[in-house]
């Protein structure tokens, strides 16, 4: 069994973080969503991973070499413009051989990792599995309609009517058979080959496609919400751990991991946090569910459930909430008068400034 790890596309419900760095990148508990997926693949037994990769290949390559750290071999298999998850299994055919294979989008994120479903597939003889899972707006997701034996009765690729609430999870395992589908299938309305059709395709032309409920916790992280709700997931899982210093004056209380090098003084630390490497948090309030990067600033200001990429400020504001801070960002209080607002902002930010 293989791997094919997709970390190409351009991020756009991302921006501005995507502009300059791959969504698949973007740290969750102060590790980039990426790891966690090829953790979970590693786990699950498999070592031989194709990872896709576009516009952000330099910096995919960057952060995870050739897999060895990972217990994995990584081969990299560019993909010139985003046409789409079928284009992605059309180019690594090579790469995939007549091998079933673990398809997993980068900047999905699932608890509970991958080995069970892996595990059942092989078992099987299923052609092709695909995982499901309830979500509150199907339409932004590929929907699957189960019929009463859980049979699956048909796929839409986010149908603005859902008629179910059954998202697909961006986790397929296929057998060879996929490549014959992928081939078949046309450009969709967005001009993509989408590895939903090639499921469908599979299903008409008789194949045994199997659906799997994830009972763990499933998210995209497309989107800043969905984002700050995976890092809250993973901070409530996280061992207290304080290896940087801590002053007699700070109060740190419930999970709070402070990494080497990071100072924190005359503060008040309420975890589940985690304090990057070389930051330094002075004179403030970290409140639950932040993730606070390497080589911060947090100095006279208060913030909560919120993720501070590394080398940011945050002086003198209270209360930072629901934010991400993205890398080398400085957020500073405005001083005199007028009272006013100052920004520089990058292209397609979002500020919510208080009254
Ligand atoms: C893709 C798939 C979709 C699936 C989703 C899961 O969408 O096309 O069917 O539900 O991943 O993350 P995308 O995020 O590429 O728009």
């Amino acid at each position: 069994m293989k791997a094919l790890v997709l970390a190409g596309g351009r991020g756009t419900r991302l921006r501005p973080l995507t502009h300059t760095s791959a969504k698949q990148l973007v740290p969750v508990a102060n590790k980039p969503v990426l790891y966690y997926g090829l953790e979970a693949i590693r786990e699950a037994g498999i070592t031989s991973v194709g990872i896709i990769v576009g516009d952000t290949a330099d910096e995919v390559r960057r952060a995870v070499g050739d897999g060895a750290r990972f217990g994995l071999e990584v081969t990299y298999i560019p993909q010139e413009e985003p046409l789409g998850l079928a284009h992605c299994v059309l180019i690594a055919r090579e790469f995939l051989g007549d091998d079933p294979f673990v398809m997993y989008l980068g900047d999905n994120f699932l608890i509970g990792g991958i080995a069970g479903v892996v595990d059942a597939f092989r078992r099987s003889r299923h052609d092709a599995q695909i995982l499901l899972t309830r979500v509150a707006e199907p339409r932004f997701y590929g929907v699957a309609e189960l019929g009463p034996g859980g049979e699956i009765l048909g796929l839409e690729e986010k149908p603005e009517h859902p008629r179910s609430d059954l998202a697909i999870v961006g986790v397929y395992i296929f057998s060879p058979a996929v490549h014959e589908a992928v081939r078949a299938i046309t450009p969709s309305a967005r001009g993509e080959l989408e590895i939903t059709d090639a499921v469908t395709w599979l299903i008409g032309n008789g194949f045994r496609v199997h659906s799997h409920f994830v009972d763990g916790y499933w998210r995209d992280t497309g989107r800043l919400q969905d984002m700050l709700e995976c890092n809250r997931i993973v901070l409530e899982l996280i061992e207290p751990d304080v290896r940087g210093t801590v002053d007699g004056l700070s109060e740190v209380t419930g999970r709070v991991v402070v990494e080497r090098g990071a100072v924190v003084e005359n503060s008040i630390l309420r975890g589940p946090i985690v304090v990057g490497a070389d930051t330094k948090i002075i004179n403030s309030y970290v409140g639950p569910f932040t993730s606070i990067g390497a080589g911060c600033v947090v100095e006279r200001a208060e913030i909560d459930y919120s993720m501070v990429l590394d080398g940011s400020s945050v002086r003198g504001v209270s209360r930072v909430s629901h934010s991400l801070i993205g890398r080398n960002v400085e957020v500073s209080r405005a001083t005199g008068v007028p009272n006013t607002h100052e920004l520089m902002v990058g292209d397609h930010s979002r500020i919510q400034v208080g009254a």
